[in-house]
């Protein structure tokens, strides 16, 4: 209990799935989380139900990081994480990917992650330090072709991750940042992704856990409970870090 006491938390695209739940598990562990996300129903719903703040917020919109950081500091006065977290995951080939598909992934995943680390390093300074996450995929470490923008833009928030926590270091700033790598876990994402990839409609299956089990995919709570020990203390000696969390598939 109370491993990020009283730390304030922004986490994007925290409706749904991963978020959501680092959300949960970050609140339960006694931090002030803001969740942001482009679907404001969702969103605020979710905030009230886990005792959370919600602002609604499209990540690709540069602006928007000036409002969320401002309001932020007005309520809180402080910074102390940030999860990088909201993202989309487009299925389309290096033969079919179109030039606007390409745009959003990378505005979605790379601009956003990159004015999202340069927003919160201004108030976390303030705050006399902080731990930023972002959050990657195992599509970064291997390349999956039927994802091949995905795949471009967390190969590259994989590497601007370690740019920062460089940077960070040698400036002395007292900021860390990490990168966190989850294969196949089960979340709106991947129950999306199997019924067009593979035909299984895994929230219809007579045991959706039997099933999600058999298939090799994890939970939700395998990849907040790595967020979660990042964005504590107890990870004061990691930054730079590539922190898979895909049960071995990536070994094998
Ligand atoms: N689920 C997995 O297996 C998996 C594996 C590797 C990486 N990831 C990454 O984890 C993150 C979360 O994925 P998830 O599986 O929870 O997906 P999800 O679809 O369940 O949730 C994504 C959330 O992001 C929000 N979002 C989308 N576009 C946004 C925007 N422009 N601005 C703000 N919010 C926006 C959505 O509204 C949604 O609430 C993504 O970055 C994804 O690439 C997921």
């Amino acid at each position: 209990m109370n491993r990020v006491k009283d730390k304030v938390i922004v986490v994007t695209g925290a409706a749904s799935g991963l978020g959501l739940a680092d959300t949960r598990v970050l609140t339960r562990e006694g931090a002030q989380v803001v969740m942001t996300d482009i679907d404001p129903e969702a969103g605020q719903a979710q905030a009230e139900d886990i005792g959370a703040t919600f602002i609604t917020q499209d990540v690709s919109n540069e602006s928007s990081w000036d409002r969320v950081m401002s309001e932020v500091d007005k309520r809180f006065g402080r910074l102390d994480g940030l999860v990088n977290n909201a993202g989309i995951a487009p299925i389309a080939t290096i033969e079919d990917t179109t030039t606007e598909v390409w745009r959003r992934v990378m505005g979605i995943h790379l601009d956003a992650t990159f004015w999202g680390c340069q927003s919160a390093i201004k108030l976390m300074k303030q705050s006399g330090g902080g731990s930023i996450v972002n959050m990657s995929s195992t599509a970064a470490l291997v390349g999956l072709a039927p994802y091949l923008a995905y795949s471009a833009a967390k190969g590259g928030i994989r590497s601007m991750t370690k740019s920062i926590a460089i940077h960070c270091r040698t400036e002395g700033l007292g900021i860390r940042c990490n990168s966190v790598h989850p294969g196949s876990i089960s979340t709106p994402m991947v129950h999306k992704a199997l019924k067009t990839l593979v035909g299984t409609d895994l929230m219809a299956e007579e045991d959706p856990e039997k099933t999600r089990k058999a298939m090799g995919i994890g939970e939700p709570e395998d990849v907040a409970n790595m967020v979660l020990y990042l964005l504590s203390d107890e990870s004061k000696h990691v930054t730079g870090a590539e922190m898979v969390v895909d049960n071995g598939d990536t070994v094998i």
